[in-house]
């Protein structure tokens, strides 16, 4: 049987409700609003809840993005989580996320660990494991990265949100054109978790200082390897595809910081207009940005059914991934 193109065939997305301005930061940390936007272009984020947890926000942005399929969660063949800030160690969210959306007794396994690079990844993933297009695999990027941040340290903390989006891939008139990804071991020093793993295992005397949530970040270095990784990556995707920047409709950025979108922006020639931002309303989210921002990109109607989609990002690891999808 010939293989079908296989792509993105419903897209979702779901935010807390709760909004926390960058004013409301001065409570916790010696910062300002000016201070904020100024350096990151955020200006407001979400937080959830006490009793929402990650599998939580999954489940409410996996339930949008099958309805936009027309698909129930039995149709799914599989389901890959992409999160960094997992329901608990083990067993992974996805085990979560199969149970409470009512799905089969399908493979489910999260991707962790590969920071905010990590949905474009499993998209990938579950490009390859679609096996010519006789499957449709829920790919879902999360983050509740409020829970497990340290809320005193203004270095990190006012850089994130909570958030998930949401992508079936599967076979229809989308199309997954090409992808790239890779990882520059060498930089993992730069940003992550110290604690917590074998490494550095929890102590209660670790765990009283708050070390579990000590984020390790070289901002400077992260946003050089960021604008240098994620322009390199888009470039690589749009010649494998045999395409150039003006064919593309719209181009999507991990939602990190405006100035690294604006360099990847001047880097690759796009005009402002085809380059989407949300990160004013929801900071970092991490895992679930670039799907969250496709899927509001399309809600905007900036990319339509036919619009050709370039979605980079980068994260901790050092890892980098690209896209170029049809949509
Ligand atoms: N409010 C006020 N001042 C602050 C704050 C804050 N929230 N945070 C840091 N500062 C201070 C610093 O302490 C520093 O003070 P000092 O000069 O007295 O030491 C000063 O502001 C300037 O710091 P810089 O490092 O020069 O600020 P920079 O312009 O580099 O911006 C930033 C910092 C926003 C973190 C930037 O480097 C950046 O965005 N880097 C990339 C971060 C990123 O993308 N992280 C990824 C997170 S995870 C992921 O996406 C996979």
């Amino acid at each position: 049987m010939a293989s079908r193109k296989i792509g993105l065939i419903g897209l979702g997305g779901h935010v807390p409700a709760r909004v926390m301005t960058n004013d409301e930061w001065t409570q916790y940390v010696d910062t300002s609003d000016e201070w904020i936007r100024e350096r990151t272009g955020i200006e407001r984020r979400r937080i959830a809840s006490d009793d929402e947890s990650t599998a939580d926000l999954a489940v409410a942005a996996a339930r949008v993005a099958l309805e936009d399929a027309g698909l129930a969660a039995i149709d799914l063949d599989e389901i890959i989580v992409a999160t960094d800030t997992p329901e608990v160690y083990t067993p992974d969210t996805a085990a979560f996320v199969q149970h409470k959306l009512g799905a089969r007794e399908i493979p489910a396994f999260d991707l962790g660990g590969s920071g905010c690079a990590g949905s474009v990844l499993a998209l990938d993933i579950a490009r390859h494991r679609a096996v010519g297009g006789h499957r449709k695999i829920l790919v879902v990027g999360v983050e509740l990265i409020t829970r497990l941040m340290n809320w005193r340290d203004r270095n990190t903390a006012v850089l994130f949100g909570d958030g998930a989006g949401a992508s079936i891939v599967g076979a229809g008139t989308s199309e997954i054109l090409t992808a790239v990804a890779g990882t520059d071991g060498a930089q993992s020093g730069i940003l992550g978790l110290e604690s917590g793993g074998t490494r550095v295992p929890f102590t209660p005397e670790g765990a009283a200082e708050g070390l579990h949530k000590n984020l390790v970040m070289e901002g400077r270095e992260v946003f050089r390897h960021a604008t240098h990784r994620m322009s390199a990556a888009a470039a690589e995707v749009l010649a494998a595809a045999g395409v150039t920047i003006d064919d593309v409709d719209l181009v999507i950025p991990h939602q990190a910081n405006i100035r690294i979108i604006e360099a990847v922006r001047k880097r690759l020639e796009v005009p402002e207009h085809k380059v989407f931002v949300n990160l004013q309303e929801y900071g970092n989210t991490g895992s679930a940005s670039v799907p969250l921002a496709l899927w509001e990109a399309r809600k905007e109607g900036r990319v339509q059914s036919g619009s050709l989609v370039l979605l980079t990002a980068f994260g901790a690891g050092f890892h980098w991934a690209a896209m170029l999808v049809r949509i």
